[in-house]
C-alpha cells in the first residue's frame, strides 16, 4: 500500500480492466458480502424512492447493479472508463445503453441529456478529480433530480485498510493511494487506486455544485442473529446519501 501521484484515466481504466473478471466473479457468486448485504439494499431502497424516467449509472462497473434496476427505468445508460467492465455490462443488461468514457466526457458529449436519477456507487473515491466528476454529475441532472451515492467511509476506511498510521497519511489531505484490492472475504493480487478525501471535501463539493444532501447514512455490517459482542464485524463502513439538484 502506498501513496502515489494522481493517475490518469488511462492508468485507472487499465487497473479496472485488469480486475474486471475477478470482480465480476466475486459479485456474481455472492462472495462480496458487503456489496450484497449493505450496498445493494441501500441502492435498491433509494431507487425505489426516486424518479427513474431517465437513469444514469455513472461508473457502472460490470453492470450487476444496473441489471437489477433497469427494468424499473424508462431509459437507462451505464458509463464507465473500463472497456472490460462495459463489455461485461453490455452482456448482462437487457435494456440499458452504454458508453465507455469518463463521466466528465459523457457530460460534455450529452449536453441536452438531463437525468432524473443518477447512481454513483463506489466511484467518487476512485475518480481522479472529485470536483470535475461531481460538477459533471450535476450538469447531467435535471432540476430536482437525485444523485444516489455510496463511498467508502472516509473516516473509517484508513483504519480498515490499515493506512491510518502511515507517516504519509494525513486525514485532512486528499491522497491517491494504490493498494491490493480486498473485500471482507478475499484479498486479491490486483492493485487499484483510490483517493482519500476528508469528509468536508465531499460535502463542500456537493454544495458548490448545487447538490443538496437530502439524506445521509453511515452503512456498516449488520449484526448477526447470534449476538456476541466480541465477534461482531465493525468494518467495512460506507457513507451513502441522496442529493437533490437545486437549480
Ligand atoms: C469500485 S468500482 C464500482 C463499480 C460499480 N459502480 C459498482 O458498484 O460495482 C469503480 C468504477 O468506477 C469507474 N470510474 C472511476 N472514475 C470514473 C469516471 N470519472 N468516469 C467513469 N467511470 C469511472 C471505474 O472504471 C470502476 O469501474
Amino acid at each position: 500500500m502506498q501513496k502515489v501521484n494522481e493517475k490518469t484515466y488511462a492508468e485507472l481504466a487499465k487497473e479496472w480492466d485488469e480486475i474486471a473478471d475477478k470482480r465480476y466473479q466475486q459479485m456474481a457468486n455472492g462472495i462480496d458480502n458487503s456489496y450484497d448485504k449493505i450496498i445493494t439494499p441501500f441502492i435498491l431502497d433509494s431507487t425505489n424512492k426516486t424518479d427513474l424516467t431517465s437513469l444514469i449509472d455513472a461508473g457502472c462497473g460490470n453492470g450487476i447493479l444496473l441489471s437489477k434496476i433497469e427494468s424499473h427505468a424508462k431509459a437507462s445508460v451505464g458509463i464507465d472508463i473500463s472497456k472490460k467492465n462495459i463489455s461485461i455490462a453490455r452482456n448482462l443488461c437487457k435494456t440499458s445503453k452504454f458508453d465507455c468514457c469518463s463521466i466528465e466526457e459523457f457530460s460534455k458529449k450529452n449536453k441536452k441529456l438531463k437525468a432524473t436519477t443518477i447512481i454513483c456507487c463506489m466511484v467518487l473515491m476512485d475518480t481522479p478529480s472529485l470536483t470535475d466528476t461531481v460538477s459533471a454529475l450535476s450538469r447531467l441532472l435535471k432540476k430536482n433530480g437525485n444523485l444516489i451515492w455510496v463511498i467508502t467511509h472516509p473516516f473509517f476506511w484508513p483504519r480498515y485498510w490499515g493506512y491510518e498510521n502511515e507517516d504519509w497519511f494525513k486525514y485532512s489531505d486528499s491522497i491517491p493511494i494504490e493498494a491490493f484490492f480486498k473485500i471482507s472475504n478475499e484479498e486479491t493480487t490486483f492493485k487499484t487506486t483510490h483517493t482519500h478525501h476528508p469528509l468536508w471535501k465531499y460535502i463542500n463539493t456537493f454544495h458548490n455544485n448545487g447538490l443538496s444532501i437530502e439524506t445521509i447514512s453511515e452503512l456498516m455490517p449488520i449484526k448477526n442473529d447470534n449476538f456476541n459482542l466480541e465477534n461482531q464485524p465493525n468494518y467495512p463502513r460506507f457513507l451513502a446519501g441522496i442529493c437533490r439538484k437545486l437549480f
